[in-house]
This record gives structure tokens, sequence and C-alpha cells, in this order.
């Protein structure tokens, strides 16, 4: 029987860079999760018949809230709902059955990289039928219902058994438990070479997968250790946890730096990876040498040839604003598009979808191609897999060769975390009113050339962004970008982006907080940080 709950709406359900993301403790509020879940019920799933896909990061809340979750889209007359055991699906690979399923979409729980358990953070993201994050004009939508909701529904039949696979029904919707890890790695098989990645690691090649104890741990012990043969113990942190064993599953040089020191020592396996809370971050370090998310996307740009999947060339390639131009001179070099879209994935779906690119990424360790519609984890360590095995190279060598192709991109993250929301907002507006005066003028030994807010036109449907970034060009090829997360949950996080470009060979070699002092100085004297702040230096440095 469907039970109607009377309800009255929450004010802050706006989705932000990716889902509505808060503390736990306010998805704990009575009818908190169930208001949101019916809105998007009310906003996509109003034709009977439809088919969802649903699973989450295993973070606290969420079998909880799958349960809430299977319950409402049953009484809200789907069809059918695919689920992962365990209510478990990394981001990836729930895009991945998006699609295989032809389903109409798919809802996510999790806050990808933020902290877990009881006082960290939770999320909900719905994904819309070409597997990617929800456009504007649908998270738009979910917000509309949101705001004047007031009831939801859910049926009080018995739940199935979650943690075991098989079909069951539960009202009139039928419920399919699968295996989480199975259909992703079959996609996987079909994109790279596996025979020739299992032989590089019967020859000894070494590496370690530092899952986090986030949602990748059973695809990378099931895909590199059981299928590609890599030994066992090559992936820590291999179990889930509510908690995340108490850390920040965010894979980073400061929340993995385990794994960063063991790359930097004498005992550095040959590669060492991470991924993030669900599954869509990765992190690339060679013995002794961290590569960037942006060149790594500049790298697999540049080899993505040596894999199965892209033999016959990239139709294009795209990075988010703030990810440094490295990809732009590798798509310079293939004669193709290098397209630039605001922050956050879900930008990327239009040009993949329209086949006017193959590859893209972020500087936040995001890293994806068209065989979905969400950035992967586990697919970028695959694709630096069968790159190293073709080249026979190490890491470092590929990486200091690319640079003396392309000319090093030195970039470098700074991020002012928990700041009060006035004084970071009163920042970007003072900025912004100071961005014609700008233009022209000198600071520190480098000179302004142009001074703007990015705005996007999409291609593809025309669509606008504005306020996507605070940019400062300057005459060296230096480029400063300000922005405001859209994913925090505690006050607000300011983002500064610095990058300069070294086409000397001879000056590739610096530390990257040295080759940026200068500008990074200036980064700070010219939006007065301090001043709006208070805080003279960042939290967190990548
Ligand atoms: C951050 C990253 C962005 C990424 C998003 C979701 O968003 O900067 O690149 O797409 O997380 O993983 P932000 O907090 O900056 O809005
Ligand atoms: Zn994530």
């Amino acid at each position: 029987m469907n039970i109607i709950v009377e309800t009255t709406p929450f004010a802050d359900q706006k989705p932000g860079t990716s889902g509505l993301r808060k503390k736990v403790k306010v998805f704990q509020r009575p009818h908190y999760a169930e208001n949101f879940l019916q809105a998007i019920f009310d906003s996509q799933y109003r034709e009977p018949g439809q088919t969802l896909v649903a699973g989450g990061d295993g973070r606290f809340l969420n079998r909880e809230i799958i349960g809430k979750l299977l319950c409402m889209a049953a009484a809200n007359g789907l069809r059918r709902t695919i689920v992962g055991r365990g209510g478990l699906l990394s981001t990836p690979a729930a895009s991945h059955l998006i699609r295989k399923h032809k389903a109409s979409g798919g809802i996510i729980l999790s806050a990808s990289h933020n902290p877990g358990g009881p006082d960290g953070d939770f999320g909900i993201k719905y994904n819309v039928a070409n597997g990617g994050p929800a456009p504007e004009s649908v998270t738009e939508a979910i917000f509309a219902e949101a705001k004047s909701l007031s009831r939801y529904v859910m049926t009080d039949a018995p739940l199935p058994d979650i943690d075991r696979l098989g079909r069951s029904a539960l009202g009139s919707m039928i419920v399919d438990v699968i295996d989480p890890v199975t259909d992703y790695q079959s996609l996987m098989q079909e994109l790279f070479d596996f025979d020739a990645i299992a032989g590089l690691f019967r020859s000894g090649f070494t590496m370690r997968y530092d899952a986090m104890h986030a949602v990748t741990g059973p695809y990378a012990v099931e895909i590199l250790e059981k299928t590609l043969g890599a030994v066992p113990g090559t992936v820590v942190n291999a179990t889930p946890l509510p908690d995340f064993g108490g850390h920040h599953p965010d894979p980073n040089l400061l929340y993995a730096e385990n794994l960063y020191r063991l790359m930097m020592s004498r005992d550095a396996p040959d590669l060492g990876c991470a991924s993030d809370g669900d599954g869509d971050r990765n992190l690339i370090i060679g013995r002794g040498q961290y590569v960037t998310p942006s060149d790594s996307l500049a790298i697999l740009a540049a080899n993505a040839r040596q894999a199965p999947a892209y033999a016959k060339g990239l139709l294009g390639i795209a990075r988010s604003m703030p990810t440094s131009s490295a990809a732009d001179k590798v798509a310079e070099a293939l004669g193709v598009k290098c397209y630039e879209t605001p922050t956050g994935w879900k930008y990327f779906g239009n040009l993949l979808d329209a086949g006017l690119i193959t590859l893209c990424g972020e500087e936040s360790a995001g890293t994806g191609s068209s065989h979905i519609r969400e950035k992967d984890g586990l697919w970028a360590v695959l694709l630096w897999l069968n790159i190293l095995v073709r080249r026979r190279q190490s890491v470092a060598d590929i990486v200091r060769e690319h640079w003396r192709t392309y000319g090093r991109h030195y970039y470098t993250r700074h991020d002012f975390e928990g700041l009060a929301p006035d004084g970071a907002g009163t920042l970007m507006d003072a900025l912004r009113r100071s961005l014609p005066a700008l233009a022209g003028t000198g600071h520190a030994g480098e000179r302004i050339l142009q001074a703007d807010d990015f705005s996007y036109r999409d291609p593809v449907d025309g669509s606008i962004a504005h306020n996507q970034g605070i940019r400062l060009f300057f005459e060296s090829g230096s480029r400063i970008v300000y922005r405001l997360s859209g994913t925090g949950t505690e006050g607000a996080t300011l983002r500064v982006y610095i990058e300069s470009y070294e086409r000397d060979p001879t000056r590739q070699a610096l530390d990257t907080q040295v080759a940026l002092e200068r500008l990074i100085a200036l980064s700070r004297d010219v939006a007065l940080i301090e001043r709006y702040t208070g805080r003279s230096s960042p939290s967190v440095v990548t």
C-alpha cells in the first residue's frame, strides 16, 4: 500500500556543483532526504513505467536512504530500479549502468571526496539518461519542485534484501540487485588491452592503489589483483567504510599523504594511485614523480592511441576553465579542438553526446572519456597502465619527455576553506568590480593583459553560464583564476588557481611552489585575500 506523508518544503535544497550536498545531520532531519527524492520523482518521473539506477559510495546513511529511495520509487510508479548490492555503486559504474540499461536516470548517494561518518557529509546526485550529471535545467526543475512540496509517497511493502543478488518485487516495482563491479569491469575490458597489462604485472611491475576505504576498493581488487594479476595487497584500504576510516577520501597530496611519501621514498613501487569516495577522481604518482591532474589529462590525450579504445585518435578534448592549458597544447599538436567549460562535469555531457570530444578532465583530479558521462578514477589508472605497457618507460620519463615536447605548465591550486560567506562574497564582488581597471596594470614585474569573469556558451544547445570564475591573464602567459567552491558544506571556500608556462627545458625541473612564488604572492595582493578573509595562507595546497 502507498502511504502519503505530509511535509513542508526546505528552502535550501538547491543542488550545487555536484548534487545536493549537506552535513549528515541535515540529511537526518525528518523528511529532508525524502523531500529531495520526491522532488526528483515529481519533476523527472511523472510518466509511469520508467527505470532508475540507484547506489552510493557506502558512506554513513547510504543504506538507510537506499531503503527509503526504493520505497519511494515503488510508490511513484517506477517500473524497475537497478541497485548495486549492499546499496553500493561507484559514480562511474552508475553512469555506465544508466547507459547500458537505457534507464531514465540514476540517483547516486555520495558527497564525493568529502568526509563521511555521522559528523561528515552526505549527498544526493541525480544523473540523466545519457549517464551524466543533471544539467542546470534539470537541477532547477528539481529545486522548483522541492520549494513547493507538500507531500511524498512511499510503499509500506517489505523491502527486498539488497545484499542478495537477483530480482524481486517491491509493490508493483521490480528491484534488480546487481553486482556493482561486473558490468563496469566488462566495459574496462572492452576499452583496454588487459592481456598486455597482465603481462606488465607478470614482468614484475609494482603498484600501490589506495582506495581510501571508499567505494573503489572492490572494483580495484577485482580488476587489478584478481583479473590483471597485480600482487595481493596492491590495493590498500580496500574495504569501503561508512566513515572512510576517519579520513578524508580525497586523493590529493594532503589527504593521500602516505601514498605520496611512499612514492617519493626508496621503496616506491612503479606506480601509485588513489581514488575518492565515489570513485570518480584519480591521483597518479610515479616513482619520485607526482603528475598534476592537468598534466595527466594532457599526457593521456597525447598517448591515448596506445589503448585499443582510442586507437583511431581523438575527436577533440575538453577541460574545465581553471584546469591548466597543458591539454590545449596537445590538442593543437593533434589538430583537434580543445573546449574550455565551466567547473563541473555536467558541461562535458553535451560535447561528448555530440561527438565533439573523446577525452575531458579537470584540475581537481577528474579525467574521463566518451565511455561514460562521468569522470572515472579507475579508468584513468587503466589508461595510464595501458600507456606504460606500450611505452616501456617510467612515469617520470614520460612526464619529462612530455614537458620537453609541449612545455611545462607549472600549476597549483590554493584553497582557503571555511571562510565566513560574507567575507568571501565581498572579496569576489570587489574583485569583479575592479576588473575593468585591472587590465593594463603592472604588479610585481607582471602586467595584466586581460581580466574578466568567465562566461560559457554551450556550443551544442547554446545555453549560457555566467560568473564562472574571475581570470587574470598576464603578458608572460601566466594566469590566475579565482572562484568560490560549489561543493563545500561549511562556510565558503575560495579557490585560487595559479599557472605559468615554461617552454625552456632547462627551467622545467623547479619545485612548483617555488616556480610560482611571485605569482602566488601577487594572487593574494590583487584580491586582498587577507583583508577580506583574515587568512594569510591557504588551508589546502594541491
Ligand atoms: C569541485 C571541483 C570540481 C569538481 C567538483 C565535483 O567543485 O573543483 O572540479 O567537478 O568538485 O567533483 P567546487 O567545490 O570547486 O565547486
Ligand atoms: Zn567524486
